[in-house]
């Protein structure tokens, strides 16, 4: 995975450096190289987080009305297969955000009288605070610690906490942000961070009619564009910066043999942009920045990325449309 790899390959600094110390580095080395390019992963600021909830509510994003649908329509399945022997068991969701879909199964397993605690993480302290407070009111009796940071720093966190079986959600089709083969290295990563016996539950996007496909990436309300957008201004925003968005437009498209749907914001003028007065980026007309990819898979494709990371997918769940997977694997 490309984001670990560059957290390894700073090694000791990377402790000491400021989240946005942090950002900097990452536009700047991003912006400086061959093919410009952002990280999906800074889309999501408090701006970024309102615009997703609008995207979600658009007619034409479908991802997470599937899994919704699957969450709501097979609560018991899915509670079942997680629930296991009936051993204590912690449920650690991956970037819970309003922990809509968990929700469904956090109720089911607490009228089931399941002996578990729920361990949402999450990057952002916002998400977090919010759960911890919110939670334990809709959910009576629930048991929740959450835990702000970054995914396998957490995880770790959460080990540390207790010793308990491990049931990890990773949701909404978010494994479709990596490239495949930095998918893969992530589940392995995510492995070995399991013991024998514990589970992930992982949802993909599956392949479908390309138009659909395209249709959600490319709204005619515009949002998605808006989305893109919103990370220049958020780099003006929190690193000094000038991006005139108004120059910037946004590009999507779907391969539907490789199942890649990818953003750009292509560059209407020749442009130069100031990042925090000692950054100057040179853009030529029609200059794109590829922003994020969406992965789509074939069922056949999440097998195989299962075997691949060292799991067992023992448990498939789909929507009435087979849009969308949520599958359960078994740690090796
Ligand atoms: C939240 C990463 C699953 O890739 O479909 C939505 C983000 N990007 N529209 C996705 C997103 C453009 C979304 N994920």
């Amino acid at each position: 995975m490309k984001n670990l790899d560059e957290t390894i390959v700073r090694g000791a600094t990377s402790s000491t450096k400021t989240k946005t110390e942090q950002f900097y580095d990452d536009v700047i080395t991003g912006l400086r190289s061959e093919q410009k390019h952002l990280s999906s992963k800074y889309f999501y600021d408090a701006n970024g987080d309102k615009l997703f909830q609008d995207l979600m509510n658009c007619e034409e994003y479908y991802p997470t009305n599937c899994e919704l649908e699957i969450f709501s329509e097979k609560t018991a399945e899915l509670c079942q297969a997680i629930i296991g022997n009936g051993d204590a068991f912690d449920l650690i969701e991956l970037g819970a955000g309003d922990a809509t879909k968990s929700t469904y199964l956090l109720q089911y397993l607490l009228e089931q009288q399941a002996d578990f605690t729920y361990l949402p993480i999450d990057i952002s302290e916002n998400v977090i605070s919010y759960l911890n407070v919110t939670l334990p009111v809709t959910l009576p009796g629930l048991q929740i610690t959450g835990l702000n940071g970054e995914y396998f720093d957490m995880l770790e966190k959460a080990a540390s906490l207790s010793n308990k079986r491990k049931v990890v959600l990773f949701l909404g089709s978010n494994i479709g942000n990596l490239p495949v083969s930095d998918a893969e290295d992530f589940c392995r990563e995510l492995g070995n961070h399991l013991s024998t016996g514990d589970m992930l539950l992982i949802g993909f996007d599956l392949k479908k009619n390309p138009k659909t496909v395209l249709a959600a990436y490319n709204d005619k309300g515009g949002i998605t564009k808006r989305f893109n957008l919103n990370l220049l201004e958020r780099i003006n925003r929190e690193l000094n910066a000038d991006f005139d968005v108004s120059k910037f437009d946004h590009y999507p498209i779907y391969d539907p043999e490789s199942g890649a749907c990818k953003s750009y914001l292509v560059s209407l003028a020749d442009q130069q942009v100031k990042i925090n007065s000692t950054g100057i980026i040179h853009f030529l007309k029609d200059e794109c920045i590829f922003m994020e990819i969406s992965q789509k898979f074939t069922v056949a494709q999440t097998d195989h990325m299962a075997n691949k990371a060292g799991f067992k997918p023992i448990h498939r769940f789909f929507d009435s449309k087979k849009w969308f997977i949520d599958v359960i694997w078994l740690a090796e």
